[in-house]
């Protein structure tokens, strides 16, 4: 059996903002069959905490029992913090969950990342430079009783620990690091003046250290450092080496050559299962699809929508640039006229929730939104909407096309990254081959979205190869099975001999 620490910013069931925290989530699970015991380690905040270390039940003076503190640092960058153990799940069985409680960095209203306007916390290199330096302590073997074979480092908020496992002083216990990419759109860039905070050696102050632009880059020195880089797809793996995607690192990224993997991501199939689902109103399956249309008539009701027998399409999304957003309100007009109903989900930058809200007055009773965030009503959409559309600009895995394609909802999206090599479009040779599963497009703009969804309307009135469309998607392999195992053999290869390394 392996022992590796997952190090990320979010976890599903505890603390979500996107996707990275889905696969963080559903990881461990997914990979404990195929030998490898992941123990995820995130910050504590407010929200996590709550649920590590419940208050007293009203009426009650006894709180539920917290979780245990395994280690404890006496200065963090600035202040005490301890380390709580707890899983994922809750359940007794669950895979482990190791939360880093430092209050004078993570308790505090607002998100993981920003504060309740919306503005990055101004000391976010601090508390990801700390959760960093913990978790490659925690890798390294500093708790008792609990030692790893490997760090698997997500994003930059993880990116210094690789690099503070790389200079550790000679005699300290160094695991190998593997370093995934989620998005190359958030690097974690800050000015030089923070080296000397880090704890650094000076040699690591080095173009192939954390040095970048002559700043500290945290992503940057995590790709340096880590013995292996992957993303969350195999085409974003190559888009990542062009200077379009790769964002100022794509010399880096061809540097490292083969060392760079796209490993897809899998759904976690306990929480997107439309046969099991609480959340929806009429659960069904692949061979029961008969059963979906009260989900339709559901959704239709919660966004006072017009009932009709007419496409519904659904968006859930960030609503950011990434995302092709803009170019979605420009054709709100086009969706309408074909005779197309949309209900969106989202929530991010105010200049495009102002212009969604214009089209959805333009529009009454055919575009319908909800600005915000909600789980429940994500599942609802994906069982009651016909299509869903992702026109983004780039999306290294993307997880919304992977549960349309579970529930039936067929994904229009934008050939790029993770949509290009999850959704198999809809040309005559794949509806002749029964293996379509959805529509792609090339080029994020008004005609190429205009065209897709005008496709899309007309293979959803031809009702037999609509309904090939969504088995054939229903069936695809939306699982982490092939991905679980294929990151179970990438940690084999960097653990010499599999076998535990003492703590
Ligand atoms: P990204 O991580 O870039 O935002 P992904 O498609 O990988 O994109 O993951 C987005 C995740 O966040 C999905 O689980 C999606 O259902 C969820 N999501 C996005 N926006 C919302 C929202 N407003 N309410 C609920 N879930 C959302
Ligand atoms: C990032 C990407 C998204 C991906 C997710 C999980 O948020 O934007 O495409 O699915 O990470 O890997």
């Amino acid at each position: 059996m392996i022992r590796v620490l997952s190090l990320a910013s979010e976890a599903a069931g505890l603390v979500k903002t996107g996707g990275l925290a889905d696969v963080v989530g559903a990881l461990p699970r997914a990979i404990a069959g195929h030998g490898v015991d992941m123990a995820v380690m995130i910050p504590a905040y407010p929200q996590v905490l709550s649920k590590l270390c419940p208050p007293p039940a009203k009426g009650k003076r006894k709180a539920p029992a917290s979780a245990p503190v395994v280690h404890e640092w006496a200065n963090l960058f600035g202040g005490p913090a301890r380390l709580l153990k707890a899983t994922l799940d809750g359940t007794t069985e669950g895979p482990t969950l190791l939360a880093l409680d430092a209050p004078h960095l993570f308790a505090r209203d607002g998100g993981p990342y920003t504060d309740g306007s919306g503005k990055d916390w101004a000391d976010n290199w601090r508390r990801f430079a700390a959760l960093s330096r913990a978790g490659a302590d925690v890798a390294g073997g500093v708790v008792e009783g609990m030692g790893f074979d490997l760090l698997h480092a997500h994003d930059w908020q993880a990116g210094l620990a690789p690099a503070y496992l790389k200079f550790a002083p000679p005699g300290g216990h160094r695991v190998p690091a593997v370093m995934t990419i989620h998005n190359m759109a958030f690097q974690g860039h800050y000015d030089a003046g923070i080296f000397s905070h880090l704890g650094l050696p000076m040699e690591a102050w080095a173009v192939n250290g954390v040095e970048y632009h002559g700043g500290v880059g945290f992503l940057k020195a995590g790709l340096e450092a880590a013995h292996c880089i992957t993303t969350v797809s195999p085409t974003y793996a190559l888009e990542i080496r062009t200077s379009q995607f790769g964002m100022g690192l794509e010399g880096l990224i061809q540097s490292r050559g083969n060392e760079v993997r796209g490993i897809v991501n899998g759904i976690d199939a306990e929480e997107w299962n439309p046969a099991t689902d609480p959340a929806i109103a009429a659960r069904f399956s692949a061979r029961a699809l008969g059963k979906r249309i009260a989900n339709k008539r559901a959704l239709e009701r919660e966004f006072m929508l017009e009932k009709d027998d007419g496409p519904l399409f659904i968006v859930v999304s960030r609503l950011t640039w990434q995302k092709g957003m803009d170019v979605l309100t420009e054709v709100l007009d086009h969706l309408v006229g074909l005779g197309g109903r949309l209900a969106l989900l989202g929530s991010g930058d105010a200049a495009l929730v102002g212009e969604l809200h214009k089209g959805a007055a333009r529009h009454p009773g055919r575009v319908s939104l909800r600005i915000g965030y909600d789980e429940a009503l994500s599942h609802r959409m994906q069982a009651g909407g016909d299509a869903i559309l992702i026109p983004s600009r780039f999306e290294p895995c993307g997880l919304t096309q992977l549960y349309g394609l579970a529930y039936g909802c067929v994904p229009v999206v934008a050939r790029t990254g993770g949509l290009a090599d999850t959704v198999v479009d809809a040309n005559l040779a794949a509806i002749h081959a029964a293996a379509a599963t959805g529509v792609q497009f090339a080029g994020v703009d008004y005609q190429n979205l205009a065209l897709a969804i005008t496709r899309t309307v007309s293979l959803y009135h031809q009702a037999d190869v609509w309904a090939q469309i969504r088995r054939a998607g229903m069936r695809s392999d939306f699982s982490w099975n092939q991905s679980a195992a294929t990151y179970a053999a990438l940690y084999r290869s960097y653990v010499t001999d599999g076998s535990p390394t003492p703590a």
